[in-house]
């Protein structure tokens, strides 16, 4: 028997990715729900060679579910993932609500997936930022091999990660450029990202970083390895969809860092697919 599989917030760039993947590699899913909030009731999204019309996830009665794929933001996941926990039905966690919670496991399934067994605390699993995800896939060879005792990262990460908003702006804003009248303004970025990059990556804390540098340093340790010293510095760039690294590493044992098969996998890489094209 499969699954019944719930993925809220099917509307946006992440769940109609996870409903692409799903379908993609044959998850074992007897029934897949898709939901979103009241706006897209009816909506209809992709599910392999199937549509599916979106319910709203106000009111949804999770029992039964055995997982939902929660992509909807942190403010909706605070008030909807209990909910779904308590009805029984284990949420995975986009958003970062729960990602530096210690009672919650953050998984990057490639590197500790054994830490998934705390889930039966809360019956919810967390999932990295996107830009940390990508980086510590490539960091766990290298870590087991050599020791890494420092990480100094730059990010190049495109606009996919602001969501369908943050796409449609660099699509306006570039064809703005070229018609007079038709120019776009910056909202959900801070300045204008068409032919242009900005230096600043969610809002700035009070030691200079910005919070998407600071995620990416918490949850590198938590996910990795606490005694890792990490730098992140992020910026947005203008392209649609797929985040670039890159990323010197400092180990305890450099000479065993240095093996071509290591450094293959982990020096170089570029490309998220957390992220959908444009529909
Ligand atoms: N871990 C990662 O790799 C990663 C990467 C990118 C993003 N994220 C996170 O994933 C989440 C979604 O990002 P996104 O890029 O997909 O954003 P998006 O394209 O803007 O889509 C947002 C989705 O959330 C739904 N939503 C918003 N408010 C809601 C509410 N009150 N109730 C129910 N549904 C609601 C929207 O439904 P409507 O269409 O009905 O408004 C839409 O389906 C965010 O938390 C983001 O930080 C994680």
């Amino acid at each position: 028997m499969g699954y019944k599989v719930v993925v809220a917030g099917a509307t946006g760039n992440v769940g109609r990715e996870m409903l692409n993947i799903l379908a993609e590699r044959e998850f074992p899913a007897d029934e897949v729900v898709a939901l979103a909030s009241r706006r897209s009731l009816g909506t209809e999204v992709s599910y392999g060679d199937k549509t599916l019309k979106c319910k709203d996830i106000e009111g949804f009665d999770f029992t039964g579910y055995d997982i939902a794929l929660f992509a909807i933001g942190s403010d909706a996941t605070k008030t909807y993932a209990p909910i779904a926990a308590s009805q029984g039905c284990v949420v995975i966690d986009n958003s970062s609500l729960y990602r530096y919670d210690p009672g919650i496991p953050l998984i990057v399934p490639e590197v500790n997936a054994d830490a998934v067994e705390d889930y039966r605390n809360k019956m919810i699993i967390a999932n990295p930022n996107c830009s940390t995800a990508q980086m510590v896939v490539a960091l766990k060879p290298l870590h087991d091999r050599a020791r890494i005792k420092r990480v100094v990262v730059s990010t190049y990460q495109s606009v996919s990660g602001a969501g369908k908003e943050g796409m449609d702006e660099l699509w306006n804003q570039t064809k703005g450029m070229y018609v007079p009248g038709q120019e776009v303004e910056p909202k959900k970025f801070q300045k204008q990202i068409a032919f242009n990059v900005i230096p600043q990556i969610d809002v700035f804390l009070d030691s200079g970083d910005t919070k998407e540098e600071w995620k990416m340093v918490a949850e590198t340790k938590k996910i990795l390895d606490p005694s890792i010293r990490v730098t992140a510095t992020c910026v947005r760039v203008p392209v649609f969809v797929g985040h670039s690294e890159a990323i010197n590493v400092e180990t305890e044992d450099p000479g065993r860092g240095r093996g071509p098969d290591i450094l293959r996998k982990s020096a170089r890489f570029a490309g998220d697919r957390h992220a959908t094209r444009r529909a």
